[in-house]
């Protein structure tokens, strides 16, 4: 266990994770510091690697209207549309994290964390979205949490967008307006300048995807508006060009003075060919370019710019429709020079594995019509409290492979991964599914050579799972909702995974 004030330890892992960054200044030259040491052993992390659990703002919070905190879109839906969540569950208090930050430190100490990956609500520092307000309580708050984490030697790893815009942004027609980038820009000048002293590592964007999502359906993300195949696209348009105007500022103005990184993640399911025939084959990887190289291939491929498969595709199905333009936009050659690279590392969001066909689906327009792709659940593996969540380990190694060889040389961090129950404290199926799934990834480092540095799991703690509210768990500690007190209580998880994080080790026995 990592014991308070060693700050020292802390500084060492930083040192080894971050190796010698000074005068490094291009895109392309630095992501390479951070690549870590081989293990001795196919059990093994190496030496650095990041290990810890992760959580985001709107889920654990609560004080949604606390002390100068702004309405976000999430708020906003659950407060317009009880019924869009399941028993009617909203963020309003969830976990209590906002008074009850340091119970948190506290069970990633047990937990023998060594990172904390959280987000921070726009809206809590920016009422507005916009800095004509910043709301010094909410500075206090990550300052505190900040502080808390590095007295006990877990370093903070922050998303900046975990999906609560300020409402006041969704009033301007939220990520499908390009203005939203400049919004995004001055928010995270206001985190660099606040808190890039103490934080390393940040997440521009957390699943990209399903912040669009909220753009192309009713009810199931904020800001729910249905308008897909189009509203879509011009938020992930927005949403990219942000990413790297935010990447560019770093470098430009706090690189030099904070020596931290700045990256972005993307999720993904594994999607494994239905059969081994050409037309599954492609249809699969057609569903990957889809899913991840929508905003992967600008950033993080040599070429950049949307994948060549959905251009064709979505500008063919576009004239099909009898449209002027195409329904996905177009970076200039200049923005597309501008957008690659502009990534440190890889954070993926990974939980199952799905099979792929090709297929007719969706509505015309949509993502999915223009992938054309059917996606279906395997028969054979067990199945978590998510309808969309299956135990497949070997997908995980799959995808990390996939990832390394389509953007290769950029480390990548697992940002998420977990599984979800009806909230048992003996969580056996979740402690089987963390250690089948570290045993495929430690593969992927050890056996296949995959530069991985960092690994944290969802979640900390129970919370609010979006519209599926609070009766699916994800949690490594259970919280009582029904307790005004919001107690914490480990699950039996916690002591495996805790063994595991103390000895950088996964006992052998799960790889046989
Ligand atoms: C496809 O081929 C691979 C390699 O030969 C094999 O391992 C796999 O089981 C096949 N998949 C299907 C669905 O037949
Ligand atoms: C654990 O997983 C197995 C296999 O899917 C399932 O049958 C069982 O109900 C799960 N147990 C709990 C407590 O969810």
């Amino acid at each position: 266990m990592l014991s308070k004030g060693v700050v020292s330890l802390l500084t060492a892992c930083l040192a080894l994770v971050a190796g010698s960054t000074l005068g490094a200044a291009t895109a392309g030259t630095h992501r390479r510091h951070l690549r870590l040491p081989r293990a001795g052993a196919v059990n093994q992390f190496p030496d650095g690697f990041m290990l810890g659990a992760a959580t985001a703002s709107y889920q654990i919070e609560g004080g949604w209207d606390a002390d100068g905190k702004g309405e976000n879109i999430w708020d906003r839906m659950f407060h317009e549309h009880p019924e869009y969540g399941t028993n009617g569950d909203n963020g309003d208090v969830a976990c209590d994290s906002y008074h009850k930050y340091a119970e948190d430190v506290q069970a990633l100490k047990n937990l023998n964390a060594n990172v904390y990956r959280f987000s921070i609500s726009w809206a809590r520092i920016l009422p507005n979205g916009d800095t004509d307000v910043i709301n010094q309580a909410g500075l206090d708050y990550y300052n505190s949490l900040i502080d808390l984490l590095l007295e006990n030697g877990i370093q903070p790893l922050v998303t900046m967008y975990h999906w609560d815009l300020p409402q006041s942004l969704q009033y301007i027609g939220g990520w499908p307006n390009p203005i939203l980038a400049d919004y995004f820009v001055e928010y995270a000048r206001v985190l660099f300048e606040n808190f890039g002293d103490r934080v390393k590592f940040w997440i521009t964007f957390n699943e990209p995807a399903a912040v669009v999502s909220g753009y192309a359906s009713v009810g199931r993300a904020a800001p729910s508006l249905p308008a897909p195949g189009i509203g879509d696209y011009l938020a992930a348009h927005t949403i990219i060009k942000a990413h790297a105007r935010v990447y560019h500022l770093y470098q430009e103005q706090y690189k030099a003075s904070q020596q931290g990184y700045v990256g972005i993640t993307l999720n993904s399911a594994w999607n494994e060919p239905a059969t081994n025939s050409t037309e599954d084959i492609e249809a699969a990887e057609r569903a990957r370019q889809f899913e991840v190289g929508i905003y992967a291939h600008p950033i993080f491929s040599e070429e950049g710019d949307y994948p060549p498969v959905m251009r064709q595709r979505v500008d063919a199905n576009s004239a099909a429709e009898g449209r002027p333009r195409s329904r996905l936009p177009s970076f200039t050659s200049e923005e597309v020079a501008y957008i690659r690279g502009t990534s440190d590392f890889f954070g993926v969001n990974h939980y199952s594995s799905v099979l792929s066909t090709s297929g007719e689906t969706g509505t015309i327009p949509s993502k999915e019509h223009d992938a054309g792709v059917i996606s279906y659940s395997f028969d054979s593996y067990p199945q978590a409290a998510s309808s969309w969540l299956q135990v497949i380990p070997w997908g995980f190694r799959k995808l990390l492979n996939w990832i390394a060889a389509e953007y290769p040389e950029y480390p990548i961090i697992v940002t998420e991964n977990g599984y979800s129950d009806w909230g048992e404290l003996d969580d056996k199926n979740r402690t089987d599914y963390y250690t089948s799934y570290l045993a495929e990834m430690l593969k992927a480092i050890n056996t296949d050579g995959n530069n991985v540095i960092g690994y944290t799991a969802w979640s900390l703690l129970d919370n609010l799972e979006w519209t599926d509210g609070f009766a699916i768990k994800f949690g490594l500690y259970q919280v009582d909702f029904n307790d005004p007190e919001r107690p914490r209580t480990a699950k039996d998880s916690v002591q495996t995974m805790a063994q595991i994080y103390a000895s950088k080790e996964l006992p052998i026995e799960y790889f046989e």
